[in-house]
């Protein structure tokens, strides 16, 4: 058994002042049993504390999700989550109060890519396809469609041999009250932010541009426009710059005023309409894969 303790809040840490280095809200270990793997999610004792701290400066920053800082409510969404993705073909499920178990997914998460320099426009279509499916899933706690609130790339699991992305880490929710469109233009913005804070600049703009190209909805990719403008000031200035890997803000300035410019021309725009919306998004990965 391999016991990995993997502190993706240390970005909620960071964000918060820079008081703590690296914050462990989780233990994750990856478990083999009867040929089957798993990923069990274990909420540490302080996780709370500091998930309710987290929570106060996400108020702050008007970011429009909140850490779910109630290990039940936290538990359920994990798995309720995982399973609206991605059964009936791999499975989540609670073993005991606080944790949450799911089947490994086949692949690795696009975080290595991204900062190993080896990320490529194939790979973050598979993300925006993964997305645009995602967010068609009803979900009763929204009572609509279903959104992430957290979609940076490592918590897409990436497999190359059928160059398919897929969703992981239930951490976060979108705030209740927004509508969908509102909650899914945030997650594009999400890992548009992720993406831009890490990427080699000669691979920024076909990433960017196959991510949304792919996800394959103009009327959300024209929210981006306004999206893609930092807020001036204060805590939301703040979450923008974390959420963008503290990259120089010359550099991020650049980098989005082109996906702009490049949202305007057409350019991240489905290459065919009525592929965007088959399920398989196969038609779309032929396209990009050929073209
Ligand atoms: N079901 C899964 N299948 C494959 N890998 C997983 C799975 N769950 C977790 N992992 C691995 O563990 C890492 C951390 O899991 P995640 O749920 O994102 O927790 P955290 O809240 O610490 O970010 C992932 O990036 C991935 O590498
Ligand atoms: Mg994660």
């Amino acid at each position: 058994m391999a016991a990995y303790h993997l502190g993706s809040m240390n970005r909620f840490a960071s964000a918060a002042g820079v008081l703590i280095d690296r914050i462990r809200i989780n233990t994750i270990t990856r478990q083999e049993r009867e040929g089957r793997v798993a990923w069990i999610k274990r909420r540490r004792p302080a996780a709370r504390l500091i998930l309710g701290f987290a929570n106060g400066f996400f108020h702050l920053a008007t970011a429009p999700l909140r850490a779910l800082a109630d290990p039940l409510l936290w538990q359920r969404w994990e798995v309720e989550s995982f399973n609206i993705l991605h059964a009936p073909e791999f499975h989540a499920f609670s073993p005991e109060p606080a944790s949450a178990e799911a089947d490994e997914l086949p692949g690795v998460n696009l975080t290595i890519h991204l900062d190993g320099g080896t990320i490529t426009p194939l790979m973050a279509a598979a993300a925006g396809r993964e997305l645009h499916r995602a967010h068609q899933c009803h979900c009763p706690q929204f009572n609509g469609l279903w959104s992430h609130g957290d979609p940076h790339l490592g918590n897409f699991i990436y497999d190359d041999r059928t160059n398919r992305a897929r969703l992981i880490d239930f951490e976060v929710m979108h705030l209740q009250a927004l509508p969908a469109k509102e909650r899914h233009s945030d997650d594009l913005l999400i890992f548009l932010q992720d993406m831009a804070g890490r990427i080699r600049s000669e691979a920024w703009m076909p990433c960017a541009e196959a991510f949304l190209k792919a996800y394959a909805n103009p009327e959300l990719t024209g929210l981006l426009l306004e999206k893609l403008k930092a807020p001036r000031w204060g805590f939301a200035r703040l979450w923008w710059i974390v959420r963008l890997s503290y990259i120089s803000g010359r550099e991020w300035r650049v980098r989005f005023e082109k996906l702009r410019c490049a949202i305007q021309s057409g350019s991240c725009s489905p290459d065919n309409p009525s592929a965007a919306h088959d399920p398989s998004g196969f038609l779309i990965i032929t396209q990009s894969s050929t073209g």
